[in-house]
């Protein structure tokens, strides 16, 4: 099995999205998967200009030479597309979105109503891809995937078929916790199966799921500790200016 990811979080390495990611991509390397990453931010990748050249005029060919050049013969080969994001105002990063509109080079422009709903057809010989969400928040609530979960189902439509997200709200606590050695080794074990589960069964468990999304630490505790952290860079940074 062929898989495509995309860690589409500017802090690349370093992010939080990284920590839920890595072991998922493990997992499904176990499970014996073709696993290959990019970070996007490192890519060349232009905003869509909205022109149809690639639907109209070239078919297929966007008007733009960029690393999508790359990336779009890889999609079309992929049995698994995995798009890592962090929430950026209740939704994906820029880095995605561009990266998703960028796609549309490889969409059918023609139009059906499939369930009373208008729907462009999927690409004649394309083959169904299972397209899974990474996806972590600063905020604490699992609400905060709201409405990337309900774009995610939208955007999703054959060939591609999305088949479940791993959550992490407070993600910010979860690498914090990792480093001072807090009992949270069971999330990343979970983000771990369900790599394995997607690959065997096609399809990931919602119990492997809730662990992944668990509570980390209390509502209340978390805010208090964020903005504690707050206070002490801001106040830090009023003090190396003088
Ligand atoms: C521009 C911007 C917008 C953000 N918007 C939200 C938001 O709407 N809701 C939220 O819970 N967190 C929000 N965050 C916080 C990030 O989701 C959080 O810091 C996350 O852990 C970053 O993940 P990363 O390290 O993978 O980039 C925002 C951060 C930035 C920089």
């Amino acid at each position: 099995m062929k898989v495509i990811a995309f860690n589409t979080s500017p802090r690349m390495k370093k992010s939080n999205t990284a920590v839920i990611m890595n072991p998922f991509l493990d997992g499904m390397k176990e499970a014996g998967a073709d696993v290959e990453l990019f970070y996007v931010h490192k890519l060349n990748i232009a905003p869509c200009l909205g022109c149809f050249n690639c639907w109209l005029r070239t078919p297929g060919k966007c008007a733009q030479q960029d690393d999508m050049d790359i990336i779009l013969p890889k999609m079309k080969e992929a049995d698994v597309v995995v798009y890592g994001t962090p929430i950026y105002c209740y939704t994906m990063s820029a880095q995605m979105k561009t990266l998703i509109d960028r796609m549309v080079c490889i969409a059918d422009p023609f139009i059906e109503i499939r369930d009373g709903r208008s729907r462009h057809l999927a690409p004649e010989g394309s083959k169904e891809s299972l397209v899974v969400l990474v996806a972590n928040c600063g905020l604490w609530e699992i609400e905060n995937f709201n409405a990337l979960m309900v774009n995610m189902e939208e955007v999703n439509t054959p060939p591609t078929k999305f088949v479940g997200a791993l959550l992490r709200p407070h993600g910010e606590a979860l690498k914090v916790m990792l480093e001072m050695g807090e009992p949270v080794d069971d999330v990343i074990e979970a983000a771990r199966d369900a790599g394995r589960q997607l690959i065997n069964n096609g399809e990931i468990s919602p119990e492997t799921l809730n662990i992944i999304s668990r509570e980390l630490i209390p509502q209340d505790v978390y805010v208090d500790m964020a903005n504690q952290q707050f206070r002490e860079v801001k106040e830090k940074h009023e003090h190396s200016k003088g």
